[in-house]
This record gives structure tokens, C-alpha cells and sequence, in this order.
């Protein structure tokens, strides 16, 4: 397949694909994590041919695992089977991918993880049989565990994206959407999956339901500091960082915090107004727009609503003891939120 690597950090091998800080985080459960790619390229490779190809490209460029490291660190508050662990892991990594690959696709997306999108290789159609199939394949991993319960949450969390997905969709061009909406939308599309990583984790490892709730709500404000450090992200990176492009969401319509926020900034907000007036919005305008928010206050104030989100995720671990697991679920709270990929 043509999948070219455009990126240098992702196409340098002296580089982690996660990058320095994923690994520093992930330390302490290197061997796990090592454990569940070898499970992970069996689990690709055990599909025919084409979707073998397709899917393996993508699945071996990386990216940082934050999902599977989270039903891993969560199962171990408790005492889990390891085989339904990885089970788990696997199954979150697959849906996740399929929501990358029908994400690309919607955004018209090049790169990612600093590689060919599916759909600029393959096409569109097959982008989006190969993400159905990712769908399936992973609820049915996840199935293998044998808990309803998992199950029944896993479902309801690919419904729950897909209508996140949906929401972004027709919120296009909405530069003046409420906050309110902008959160729901994030809780939906990302958030939701990692409350579900860290709730399923956690059910994994025979938690009780106390600790099962606040791993949920631990997950959930993870999520929400996860995605709108993204958002940011997308503002203040750099191409090579992000192995994608700079400014995409914007582009694409999707109105995201650090541009809300400037709308609201004296002087800041009264140019940003000017640039939107007049729809569509012109290549030297999301120029223009990038620059104006980048010089904002919105930057620091973007990066202080992650850090909320990221101070609640650390109270929610108050449920549970210390252990080198609830440390490293801690760390992943200044993570999220300190990453530049
Ligand atoms: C990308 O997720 C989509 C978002 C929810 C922001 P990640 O940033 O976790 O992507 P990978 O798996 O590391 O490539
Ligand atoms: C993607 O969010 C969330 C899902 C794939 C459901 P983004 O659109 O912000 O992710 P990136 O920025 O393309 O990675
Ligand atoms: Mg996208
Ligand atoms: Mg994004």
C-alpha cells in the first residue's frame, strides 16, 4: 500500500510514535503495554488479506495508547484477569481507530499519526468498510470477557460518539455556539470513550461500584482535559508534533474553546467578528483567525479550562488507596494536559 510516513518526528525510529512524555507516563506498565501490541498485531493479522494490509498500516504507526494504558492502570486497582484486560484494550484500541478513520475521512484529513490517511490510500468507500469492520471486530473481542455490563457500556459509548460526531457535523460554521453546547459535544465524541475505558477497566478488575463510579467520573474529566488540550493543539502545534494539519478543525467548521474564547476577549473579539461576517471564510482568513487566537488570552484561558477538568479527574482517584496504578492515573492528569502531540 502507498502509505507514506510525512512527518519527520513520526518517520524518525530514534522517535517513540507516542513521544518522550507518552513513555515517561507509561513507564511503569512498559511490560504490559508490550504485551498487548504483540496481542494487538496477532489480532490484525488473524484478518484476510486486504483488511490485514489496510488496517495493519495504521495500527502500527502507534500513536500513544492513552486508551488501552487506561483500561490496563484501571483494571490494576483491582484484581483482574489479565486475558480479558488485553481483551479490553484491544477491543477500545480497534473502536478507537475506526473513529479515526471515519473522522479523517469526514474532516477530508491527509496525515495521521504523521502517515497517509486510509481513505487518501484506499478510497473513500473502502475508509469506510474497513472502519465498520474495526467497529465490530473490537465489540466482538470485547465480548470475549463475557460481561454484559462492558458490553452493554460499550454499545452505548459507540452511540453516544457517533452522535457527538453528528452534533460537530451539523454545529458546522456555528461560531457562536454556547459553552454549554461545546462541552456536550467533547463529552460525546472523546470523552465518553475514556470514561468507558477507565469504568471497564475498573469492572475488569472486580471493582465495586463506588469505585466503578468514580472511575467513570475520573474518566470522563480525563476525557474532557484530553480533548480540549487537543483543541488547543490545534491552534498552537506545529504540523511535525501533530503528525497532521495545523488549523484543521477550524477549517473544517468545527469551532472549538481557544476560538470561543477569544470571541469573548475585548478588542480580539471585535476582529475575530469582522473575519466571520462574511461566509465562506477564505484560506487568508483561517490565517488571520489562527493568528488572532494564538496572540489571545485565549491560549492561557484554554490551556486553564484543561487544567480544571484535569484537577477533577486527580479528585476522583480520592477513592482509592495509593498503589503504583493510582500514581500513574494521577500522572496521566498533568499529561493530558502537558502533551504537545
Ligand atoms: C485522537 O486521539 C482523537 C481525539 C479524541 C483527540 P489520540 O490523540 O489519542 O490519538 P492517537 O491514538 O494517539 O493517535
Ligand atoms: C476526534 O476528535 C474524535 C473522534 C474521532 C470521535 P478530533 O476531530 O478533534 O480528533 P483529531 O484532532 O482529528 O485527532
Ligand atoms: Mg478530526
Ligand atoms: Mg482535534
Amino acid at each position: 500500500m502507498g502509505a507514506q510516513r510525512t512527518a519527520a518526528v513520526a518517520g524518525d525510529p530514534e522517535v517513540e510514535p507516542g513521544g518522550a512524555a507518552t513513555r515517561a507516563l507509561l513507564e511503569p506498565i512498559l511490560g504490559e503495554l508490550e504485551e498487548f501490541e504483540r496481542r494487538l498485531e496477532a489480532a490484525v493479522d488473524t484478518d484476510l488479506g486486504p483488511m490485514a494490509d489496510a488496517m495493519s498500516h495504521i495500527v502500527r504507526a502507534g500513536g500513544k495508547r492513552i486508551r488501552p494504558a487506561l483500561v490496563i492502570l484501571s483494571a490494576q486497582l483491582g484484581r483482574p484477569s489479565m486475558d480479558h484486560v488485553y481483551d479490553l484494550a484491544m477491543g477500545i484500541e480497534f473502536i478507537h481507530t475506526a473513529t479515526l478513520v471515519h473522522d479523517d475521512l469526514i474532516d477530508r484529513s491527509p496525515t495521521r499519526r504523521g502517515m497517509s490517511t486510509l481513505h487518501r490510500t484506499m478510497g473513500a468507500a473502502p475508509a469506510i468498510i474497513v472502519g465498520d469492520y474495526y467497529f465490530a471486530k473490537g465489540a466482538n473481542l470485547i465480548s470475549e470477557i463475557g460481561d454484559p455490563v462492558i458490553d452493554s457500556a460499550i454499545s452505548r459509548t459507540v452511540m453516544t460518539i457517533c452522535l457527538g460526531e453528528l452534533l460537530q457535523m451539523t454545529s458546522k460554521d456555528d461560531y457562536r455556539q454556547s459553552l454549554a453546547d461545546y462541552h456536550r459535544k467533547i463529552e460525546r465524541k472523546t470523552a465518553a470513550l475514556v470514561a468507558t475505558c477507565c469504568f471497564g477497566g475498573g469492572a475488569v478488575g472486580r471493582l465495586d461500584p463506588a469505585q466503578l463510579a468514580a472511575l467513570r467520573n475520573y474518566g470522563h474529566h480525563l476525557g474532557m482535559a484530553f480533548q480540549i488540550a487537543d483543541d488547543l493543539l490545534d491552534y498552537v502545534a506545529t504540523e511535525e508534533e501533530l503528525g497532521k494539519p495545523v488549523g484543521a478543525d477550524l477549517r473544517e467548521g468545527t469551532v472549538t474553546l481557544p476560538f470561543m474564547l477569544a470571541l469573548e476577549e475585548p478588542g480580539v473579539g471585535e476582529e475575530l467578528s469582522r473575519v466571520i461576517e462574511h461566509l465562506p471564510l477564505s484560506d487568508p482568513d483561517y490565517e488571520q483567525i489562527v493568528d488572532l487566537v494564538r496572540r489571545s488570552g485565549a491560549v492561557a484561558a484554554t490551556e486553564r479550562a484543561a487544567q480544571d477538568f484535569a484537577a477533577a479527574a486527580r479528585a476522583d482517584l480520592s477513592h482509592f488507596p495509593d498503589s503504583p496504578a493510582r500514581r500513574t492515573l494521577e500522572a496521566a492528569c498533568d499529561y493530558v494536559v502537558d502533551r504537545r502531540i
